[in-house]
Parts: structure tokens; C-alpha cells; sequence
């Protein structure tokens, strides 16, 4: 399987989770998917992140979107350890894990990465969206946890762009002024696209209010 790249079909999988078999795209239905791997069950960071995952997933859900863990841990020592991510973490872990003991998806998405760990998989962050294409993958080290707020800013960036002709700046966030797309220079279309108005910052730079999503 070659390296899964942005626009790419994500592969379809059934396999063992913490909450029993899973089939991927039953599971995901048409809503978007955050699938995330970490190297280890019973780590600290891996921990600390799948219990802050665990606090945003009703701001996952509002969204659409459906999340999925994995690592190479079994089913069962991942409901072992989901007791203590909860008592530590002071969390419900209400998303399952996927239990990749025989390295079927992490394969599949090249999730392991030899160089770096001889056998587990690194942390991984893949986006998909309704139709089943991977709209943003990130590879994190084992010693960093990741930022998943910025998960979360990158899925309202992905539903408000794929909605209007916008494409959002450096750090921004839900509410703040969206950038028009250079593709798209017809005044009248503009004008009737964006009623609050722009300001041209340069002429293929045009900053706008963010549109209702
Ligand atoms: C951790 O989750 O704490 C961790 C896992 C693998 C290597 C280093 C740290």
C-alpha cells in the first residue's frame, strides 16, 4: 500500500476495537472521522490525550464527527487502561479503541514508522470527511501529546471552506475574518457571495466577516 496522501480515498477496515468488531465505514456512516493512533496503552502522554479527547468529543459530535483511537494494545488491555485514563483524567472514554494487535490498519495508513519506533505506531492524526477522503494527516513524535483543540479548528476551517469560497489565515478561529480565494475575481459574484462587504488587503489578498456556516 502506498503512503496515504490528502484527497486520498481512506481505506475501508474491519477489526477489533475496545467496544467489539468494527467496520469502519458502517461505523462512520456520512459523517467526518477523526482516526488518531498512539504508540502505547499504559503511557502518560497517550493518557493525558486520550482523556482530553475524551472531554471534546460532544464538541466532536457537534460537528459531525465521529472519533476512533488505535493502537497495537489489545481489547482487552485497552478496557484495562481506559480505568485509569478515566480515574486520572476525570473522563468518560466514550469512543472506541481500536485493538491492532495484528498491525492490519496501522499498516494500511503507514502508521508505523520504523526509523522512529522499531514496532509501535507513532501518533498519527487523520482527518476524513463524508465521502471517505483523508483531508488532513499529521505525525506527531511519541514524546509530544498533540493539540487536539487544533483538531477541532482545522475541522470548522474544512466545513466552513468546503461551504463557501473562502480559505481561513494564520491561527484563525471559528468567528474571526476569513480570507476570500484568489480563484475567484469576479466583482458582481463577490459582492453577491460576501453581502457584508471586503477589504483588499493586496489585489489577490481580500479579507471578509466569516460567512454564517
Ligand atoms: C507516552 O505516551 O507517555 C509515551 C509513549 C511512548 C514513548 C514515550 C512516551
Amino acid at each position: 500500500m502506498a503512503t496515504l496522501r490528502l484527497g486520498d480515498t481512506a481505506p475501508d477496515f474491519e477489526q477489533d476495537s475496545s467496544v467489539g468488531r468494527i467496520k469502519f465505514y458502517e461505523f462512520v456512516g456520512n459523517k467526518w472521522c477523526v482516526l488518531f493512533s498512539h504508540p502505547a496503552d499504559f503511557t502518560p502522554v497517550c493518557t493525558t490525550e486520550l482523556g482530553y479527547t475524551a472531554k471534546l468529543l460532544n464538541e466532536f459530535h457537534e460537528r459531525d464527527v465521529e472519533v476512533i483511537a488505535l493502537s497495537v494494545d489489545s481489547a482487552e488491555s485497552h478496557n484495562q487502561w481506559i480505568k485509569d485514563i478515566e480515574s486520572t483524567q476525570h473522563t468518560e472514554v466514550r469512543y472506541p479503541i481500536l485493538a491492532d494487535v495484528d498491525r492490519k490498519v496501522s499498516t494500511l495508513y503507514d502508521m508505523i514508522h520504523p526509523n522512529a519506533i522499531a514496532t509501535l505506531t507513532v501518533r498519527s492524526v487523520f482527518i476524513i470527511d463524508p465521502n471517505k477522503k483523508v483531508r488532513l494527516i499529521l505525525t506527531y513524535p511519541a514524546s509530544t501529546g498533540r493539540n487536539f483543540d487544533e483538531i477541532l479548528r482545522v475541522i470548522d476551517s474544512l466545513q466552513l471552506t468546503d461551504k463557501h469560497s473562502v480559505a481561513t489565515p494564520a491561527n484563525w478561529e471559528d468567528g474571526d475574518d476569513v480570507i476570500i480565494v484568489p480563484s475567484l475575481k469576479d466583482e458582481s459574484v463577490i459582492r453577491q457571495k460576501f453581502p457584508k462587504g471586503y477589504k483588499e488587503v493586496l489585489p489577490y489578498f481580500r479579507v471578509t466577516p466569516q460567512p454564517k456556516t
